[in-house]
């Protein structure tokens, strides 16, 4: 994939991608230091709205935060950077990703007195598993455990977590699985690499509570609404790997995953292909996004 052409935005400034470069002995690209959001912007009536700006703004500086990170950046200096690279590249539906980083090649391990340095970059996206989102993945219960707070913050959404989910990926694919699901230390199910996981059963909505050593997803959160606005009951509480062989329906969430069915466990089928209830929630939510449903047009920041 190339993104040459593309314009970035990084420590406040409007660049080329091709221009926006770092040594290769980064720190943040060592040590898996950088935090980051993933951010999507859909095209609507009303022209292109990023979806939930705000909420995905807040999370990037908490991470910040946990980490120690100074980013020098805003809440509001930041949603502003982010509209100004979608309309900049003039893009409708698409990924966005910031990034804070040590912006630094000194090789000790100590971010002390480290360079942190912060872009953004949007780049043209559609569905991330391509036509699973319709059809349903096949997936394997990891032999990889999800991280956990005793180890590293899981509320933070730093670069080093993903090579817990990399290394379930490639076991899931490995075995000709297409994506991974990871269980707590204890042998509860957590979410998937990049996604969080919702059980459809007897007409509710489980899925793995905050104690389940998983990132609060904001498309968790916004499937949640929908389901509470339609009167569905939603569990939130500790998920047994059982209950996935069992259940009528499940799905992924993700900014990047939306709303993705999922049709095989473990060689399991689950249901007989995408369920009635997550075909309902995906519709929903692409609704929402696309700026159909004037209850949830707040969280549309238009650029
Ligand atoms: C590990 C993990 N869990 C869950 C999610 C879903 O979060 P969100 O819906 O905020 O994108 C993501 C994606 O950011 C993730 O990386």
């Amino acid at each position: 994939m190339t993104h040459k052409g593309l314009m970035v935005w990084l420590d406040s400034r409007i660049v080329r991608y091709e221009d926006a470069k770092v040594p290769i002995l980064t720190h943040s690209m060592q040590y898996g230091s950088g935090i980051f959001e993933g951010i999507r912007s859909y095209g609507t009536e009303d022209g292109t709205a990023v979806f939930r700006l705000r909420d995905h703004v807040r999370r990037f500086l908490n991470s910040a935060r946990i980490y120690s990170m100074r980013l020098g950046h805003s809440q509001t200096q930041l949603e502003a950077a982010v509209k100004s690279v979608v309309k900049t590249n003039g893009l409708t539906d698409s990924y966005i990703r910031p990034f804070a980083f040590y912006n630094d090649d000194n090789i000790g391990i100590s971010t002390k007195g480290k360079r942190v340095s912060t872009y953004i970059a949007a780049i043209p996206f559609g569905a991330y598993f391509g036509k699973a989102r319709e059809t349903g993945l096949r997936c394997k219960v990891s032999s990889w455990h999800r991280i956990n707070s005793e180890i590293l913050p899981v509320e933070a959404k730093a670069s080093g977590n993903y090579v817990n989910s990399i290394i379930a990926g490639n076991e899931a694919r490995n075995a000709r699985f297409e994506e991974a699901i990871l269980t707590s230390i204890d042998g509860d199910i957590a979410e998937g690499p990049g996604e969080n996981i919702f059980i459809v059963r007897d007409g509710a909505l489980i899925t793995p509570a905050i104690d389940s050593d998983i990132l609060v997803g904001i498309t968790r959160d916004t499937v949640i609404r929908i389901a509470e606005m339609t009167g569905m009951e939603v569990e939130q509480r500790l998920v047994k790997r059982d209950e996935l062989y069992s259940a009528d329906e499940i799905f992924f969430t993700g900014t990047a995953a939306e709303v993705t069915p999922i049709i095989n466990v473990d060689g399991i089928r689950v249901g007989r292909g995408p369920g009635r209830t997550t075909r309902a929630l995906a519709r929903q939510y692409s609704d929402i996004v696309h700026g159909k449903v004037p209850e949830f047009s707040g969280w549309l920041s238009y650029v």
